[in-house]
């Protein structure tokens, strides 16, 4: 356990939470989660579900009708080919992320990841007795990993290569030449790869290309996936591993000796989110993209910040180099001199040390005015002079 760590996002939203105990106004802007709710029918299956008894202990793997569903969608929406029986189906994504490095890592096993990334790469596993090795997704390269440095990181203790496109909290889409490079790497030097498209729904253009479509990755990738985000369903605790078959035992291994299964009423509800018939992701989806051009435009107006649009997820990735503070001082300042709950890069890793993120998951009208509040405090650090 003392090798593990916490979510920098959870340990911001705890002040803002007993600040607003206090009576403060706090716009919250640090939690990766949509301001959306899934629709009437979603909430309807659900309903139905219980009252059809659908509240008992179910298949350890998920309910055959949910992944079933799930491969049709996966395979209509990523042009990809798999089965319902190389779905695993988890309560969330974070702890199909888990199992999937618990059933992948033996100890001393070295895991290449994207820094600044999801806290949980690092963290999950330095748990199972892995090694983290980041790798950088720098603002030069727009991001992107840069497959030459990844292929100077592979040592023959590498293991695992973990994807995370789009990414949080760079929103960053990675582009073809990139994917097919890690593929390529993989294959190579006979790595596993763990892909997590929880954000894939959440793009601003372009199709989305899962690592499952690249040479040689259906034998060595896993997705991890879930309804948190692309389908606003973040407390009900939904997600999925799409897993080469020689894999799924071990999953299945995992899920029997801990959570049994997940609730069954949940995946009855999950199969009518899947079928969007009221097509409330794309709409979400549309809402985001106007907020990200309202947002980062307005973020560029305070003083010392710069950011630019992210080509996927909700979060803007702002760089505060130029404030001549550092990210904490100037998340301190917006939470308690200015009620903005935002988070300090360096929580996503080293990599994130001169940068701040936002997410932009709230109304217009909250960001406007969260970005107001900001500029009324940027006096602290306007006409401190750039770099440090
Ligand atoms: C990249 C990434 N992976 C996984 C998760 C966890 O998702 P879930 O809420 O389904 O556990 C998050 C949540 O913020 C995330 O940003």
């Amino acid at each position: 356990m003392s090798v593990m760590s916490g979510e920098g996002a959870l340990a911001v939203f705890a002040r803002a939470k007993e600040l607003e105990r206090k009576g403060r106004s706090i716009i919250h802007l640090e939690l990766g989660e949509p301001d959306f709710h899934p629709p009437a029918p979603v909430l309807d299956a659900a309903k139905s579900a219980l009252h059809e008894g659908k509240d008992r202990y179910c298949p350890v793997q998920g309910v055959p009708a949910l992944r079933e569903e799930l491969a049709a969608y996966l395979n209509h929406t990523r042009r990809l080919n798999v089965s319902a029986d190389n779905v695993v189906i988890a309560p969330g994504c974070k702890i199909a992320l888990f199992m999937a490095m618990m059933a992948l890592i033996e100890p001393g096993d070295e895991v290449l990841y994207p820094d600044p990334g999801f806290p949980g790469y690092s963290s999950i596993t330095l748990g199972v007795g892995g090694v983290p090795v980041p790798f950088e997704l720098a603002e030069r390269n727009q991001f992107q990993p840069d497959p030459d440095e990844i292929a100077a990181k592979i040592t023959s203790r590498s293991k695992v290569l973990l994807t995370n496109s789009p990414g949080n909290p760079t929103g960053t889409v990675y582009t073809d030449k990139v994917q097919r490079r890690i593929a390529e790497l993989a294959v190579q030097h006979d790595l596993l790869v763990v892909s997590d498209e929880i954000y894939a729904r959440i793009i601003y253009g372009g199709e989305y290309a899962s690592m499952l479509r690249y040479r040689g990755m259906e034998e060595r990738a896993l997705i991890i996936d879930g309804f948190s985000k692309s389908f606003a369903m973040t407390g009900w605790r939904l997600g999925y591993t799409v897993a080469p078959a020689h894999i799924v035992p071990a999953l299945n291994m995992l899920t029997m000796n801990s959570y049994t299964c997940v609730a069954e009423f949940t995946q009855y509800a999950a199969i009518e989110a899947l079928r969007d018939r009221q097509g409330a992701t794309p709409r979400m989806v549309a809402e985001f993209a106007k907020r990200r051009e309202q947002f980062t435009g307005h973020l560029n107006r305070v003083p010392g910040f710069r950011c630019a649009p992210p080509e996927g997820a909700f979060y803007a990735w702002v760089n505060i180099t130029d404030t001549g503070m550092s990210a904490e001082e100037i998340c301190r300042i917006m939470l308690e001199e200015a009620g903005v709950a935002a988070i300090p890069g360096a929580a996503f890793g080293p990599s994130g040390n001169d940068f701040v993120r936002f997410s932009f998951a709230s109304s217009a009208a909250t960001l406007k005015e969260a970005v107001e509040r900001i500029l009324k405090v940027s006096t602290a650090w306007q006409g401190t002079p750039a770099g440090r």
